[in-house]
């Protein structure tokens, strides 16, 4: 098994526990410590947000200093950048909406913020740049024309990736999808409308898409399909692992704290797939941790990733396994359909008889599921 490429967001360790009903409940950390303690705990590397690393207002010869110090943290601890990407949702200016405000002042202030981290990034050598639009959206739908949004929105990632290719930068960008929050409702709210969205890029080839579990979730929709789609696209440059329940407020939980299940589905797909890329949490600890429950937090997804991953491997060296999936005849799903036939000679297997006799048998799903059950619950 490839060695697993874990990493944390700056801003997820370092999440001191606000929310909109109250204030911090413990300090925030300093991202070199952070880089510290991450590599301590075997972490890969980290990603960042421009204003995670830079206080907004820092001057030229600040930031380079702040860079400067970071830097010297990710070679002391051999430690990489999975992603960055920028914050685009805080300051009060877009509250509109960054690439998508309805105002045009904001759009451009917004594009040139990104360039501005675009530089930085390709410095910290990061692999790919996330775009989450956070406040790409509206509460008031009349104010805005969806296809206007999404039409600015194209531009801004047109004009972005025509930067990097100008700057000659070893950097690929990943759209994150999300349903709401804080909009009432987001534009490019799943993989799916992301997917499409890339396809009508300039640049289609250096765009792939960052699917974050709980954003899924919160739609309401499997996220190992939602995985399995941008694998089959071959669009999964990044992914965000949390957890979340359906129905709920945008929980960002420990990587398996909820739905053991569907992260195992998850984490045997990733696995079987092959997938290299960063394995990124963006999830932060509970309110009610202090700073070592943080640390608890973050060598807990790690641990259950692993886990998770010898659990699929010991689940498909089960013969048992074996025998239910040929039961339910899995490996067929493989097969061409028509295997050369065309729809003209198909027509000849519609006659109800035929669909009478197929109607018989069974797909083995309660055994198959019963056994993954009991691989889960480890006793089997
Ligand atoms: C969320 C988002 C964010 C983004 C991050 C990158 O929880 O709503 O996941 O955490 O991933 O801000 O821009
Ligand atoms: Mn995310
Ligand atoms: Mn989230």
């Amino acid at each position: 098994m490839a060695e697993h490429r874990f990493t944390f967001g700056l801003w997820t360790v370092g999440n001191p526990g606000r929310d909109p009903f109250g204030g911090p409940t413990r300090a925030e950390v300093d991202p070199v410590d952070s880089v510290h303690k991450l590599a301590e705990l075997g972490a890969w590397g980290v990603s960042l947000h421009d204003d995670d690393l830079i206080p907004m207002g820092s001057s030229a010869a600040e930031t380079e200093k702040i860079v400067t110090r970071f830097k010297g943290a990710l070679e002391e601890t051999g430690l990489g950048v999975g992603m960055a990407t920028t914050n685009l949702f805080g300051h009060p200016a877009f509250k509109d909406g960054a690439f998508t405000s309805n105002d045009r002042g904001v759009r451009r202030a917004a594009i040139g913020k990104a360039a501005r981290f675009i530089d930085i990034a390709a410095d910290l050598n990061a692999e790919v740049y996330v775009f989450w639009g956070g406040r790409e959206g509206t509460e008031v739908g009349v104010a805005k024309d969806p296809r206007d949004a999404l039409e600015r929105y194209r531009e801004a990632i047109n004009v972005l990736s025509q930067y990097v290719i100008d700057q000659g930068y070893n950097l690929r960008f990943a759209m994150e999808p999300k349903p709401n929050e804080p909009r009432g409702d987001i534009f490019l709210p799943t993989v799916g409308h992301a997917l499409h969205f890339i396809e009508t890029l300039d640049h289609p080839e250096m765009v792939g898409v960052n699917p974050e579990f709980a954003h899924e979730t919160m739609a309401g929709l499997s996220f190992h399909h939602a995985i399995g789609h941008a694998l089959w696209a071959d669009k999964l440059f990044h992914i965000d692992l949390n957890s979340q329940r359906i129905g709920r407020y945008d929980q960002d939980f420990r990587f398996g704290a909820e739905d053991l299940k569907e992260s195992f589905l998850l984490v045997r797909l990733l696995e079987r797939a092959g997938y290299s890329g960063p394995l990124h949490f963006d999830a932060h600890s509970y309110r009610n941790e202090n700073a070592a429950g943080v640390w608890d937090f973050a060598a807990g997804c790690m641990a259950t990733y692993r886990a998770l991953a010898e659990k699929a491997a010991h689940f498909d060296s089960l013969p048992e396994v074996q025998e239910a999936l040929a039961g339910a005849s899995q490996p067929e799903l493989a097969e061409s359909s028509a295997g050369g036939d065309t729809a003209e000679t198909l027509k000849g297997e519609a006659e109800w008889s035929h669909l009478d006799q197929l109607a018989e048998r069974g797909y083995y799903n309660e055994k198959l599921d019963q056994i993954l059950v009991e691989v889960l619950l480890g006793v089997r």
